[in-house]
């Protein structure tokens, strides 16, 4: 029989594409069956983020809820970049806890499961040629690592001492894994790393390596037969150079969707940040893309209320997203994390403030986004399919990245289809195919 496994992944994709590789390890020692009831489950897993506090803060009741609920026997661990971040003080403060397993230590699940209060979390280690096992949560889409860790020091940000330092991953793994993944039914891939347009700066020791950079890496990729639609996330506007704009503009294979991650519009701000591009160069970047690319959508994070930030520089945040106009904005209010320069910075914002400043640059971002998608009525977009919705419906993506419904049935699934737009939304657009 089956056990059954209960897993919540909570953060970013990085964190998504390491719960695949806990599913696909555990398998290799049993086999596991995920399910959403929680009172039914042999083991019970959260893959944390540490990014911001609050997910930090719920991760402790959260484990009180599962240590009551569960089965009789039932395990629980604490995966990602929260056990890196506390390690021992988890199974300190919730001793209900089985085991912490590291963001970088994902390869180690299954010797983790057998020793009782385990704990792995070294952020020197290197699963950058480590062959896991197979698993996907969809066979239309794959996501694939091209990069752990990462090498930055942004002063606000805590991953460099949760998943360590960055190790590109060699490319003809990466190849031979999206071949593999395309066989399965995959037109689509999403590579992922911190960094991106780190890609080949340091590789595991002894690997040997030809494809030198991120921009090669791309065409290497899109030399894959088979393989129709590529996605990449995130990379760092400080190295956005000039042949990755032109590959990314005249790469058919590439998807015009581009997150370039600005988090603040003031130069001042972006130094403490230690960002290492002013607000000029962000904007001459995203001028250069939409002039190369004018059908791309651009995205970005934006941080408000960094310590010292002032209505001024607030202001030039605002300013950039009134001059870009980004298509998505995932805008954040500043959250100090321990290990971080920026948690010791005088002039920590008052969180009203910071409040207020989050609630006036989305306002401002969701009208600029009513815009962009009512702009979208009656267009042709090339949609691939993907997931069946409730209601007779299914949904895909189209090229720039935008969500979009229609009535149909499951043949759609795994088509890329001409669909014309014909209700719009600020979330999601209906269309039919023709
Ligand atoms: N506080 C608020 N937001 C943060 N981010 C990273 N660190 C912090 C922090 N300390 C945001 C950044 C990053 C996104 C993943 O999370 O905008 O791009
Ligand atoms: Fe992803 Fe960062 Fe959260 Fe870790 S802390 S899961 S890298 S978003």
């Amino acid at each position: 029989m089956s056990k059954k496994l209960y897993l919540e992944t909570l953060g970013c994709a990085m964190n998504q594409r390491d719960s695949e590789h806990i599913i696909a390890e555990l398998n290799r020692a049993d086999t596991y069956e995920c399910t959403d009831r929680l009172d039914e489950a042999d083991l019970i897993l959260i893959n944390t983020c540490s990014v911001r506090e609050k997910p930090v803060s719920k991760l402790f009741s959260e484990i009180g809820v599962f240590a009551k609920h569960r089965k009789e026997g039932a395990r629980i661990g604490v995966c990602g970049c929260t056990a890196s971040h506390l390690g021992a003080e988890v199974i300190r403060r919730a001793p209900s806890v089985d085991f912490v397993l590291g963001a970088r230590n994902v390869s180690k699940i299954n010797d983790v499961m057998t020793r009782h209060h385990a704990v792995e979390v070294d952020i020197d280690y290197d699963e950058s040629t480590y062959p896991f096992g197979e698993y996907r949560t969809t066979r239309y889409k794959a996501m694939v690592n091209i990069t752990i860790g990462c090498d930055k020091s942004c002063t606000y940000c805590i991953v460099p001492h949760t998943r360590g330092e960055e190790i590109s991953i060699p490319s003809d793994l990466i190849v031979r894994e999206i071949v593999r993944a395309v066989e399965g039914g995959a037109r689509e891939v999403l590579l992922l790393g911190q960094n991106v347009n780190g890609y080949g700066r340091r590789f595991g020791v002894g690997v040997v390596e030809n494809v030198k950079n991120f921009t090669e890496l791309l065409r290497t990729i899109s030399r894959i037969e088979g393989l129709e639609r590529i996605r990449f996330q995130s990379p760092h506007p400080l190295h956005m150079d000039d042949a990755f704009l032109e590959e990314f503009a005249t790469n058919p294979k590439i998807c015009k969707q581009i997150h370039v991650p600005l988090q603040s519009g003031s130069t001042r701000i972006l130094r403490a940040m230690k960002r290492g591009y002013t607000q000029e160069n962000f904007l001459e970047r995203c001028a250069k893309i939409r002039r190369l690319a004018p059908e791309a959508a651009i995205s970005t994070d934006v941080i408000v209320g960094f310590p010292g930030e002032t209505d001024e520089d607030f202001e030039a945040t605002m300013a950039v997203l009134e001059a870009v106009r980004f298509e998505q904005m995932f805008s954040f209010k500043y959250s100090p994390r321990p290990l971080t320069e920026a948690a010791e910075f005088e002039g920590q914002v008052d969180s009203a403030i910071a409040g207020e400043r989050l609630k006036r640059i989305q306002a401002r971002h969701n009208a600029i986004l009513d815009e962009v998608m009512h702009a979208q009525m009656g267009r042709i977009h090339r949609v691939y399919f993907d997931e069946r919705k409730p209601e007779g419906r299914i949904a895909g993506r189209t090229d720039d990245g935008k969500l979009v419904f229609v009535s149909g049935g499951e043949e759609l699934l795994g088509q890329i289809r001409d669909v014309e737009i014909i209700r719009t939304s600020r979330t999601a657009l209906d269309g039919r195919v023709i």
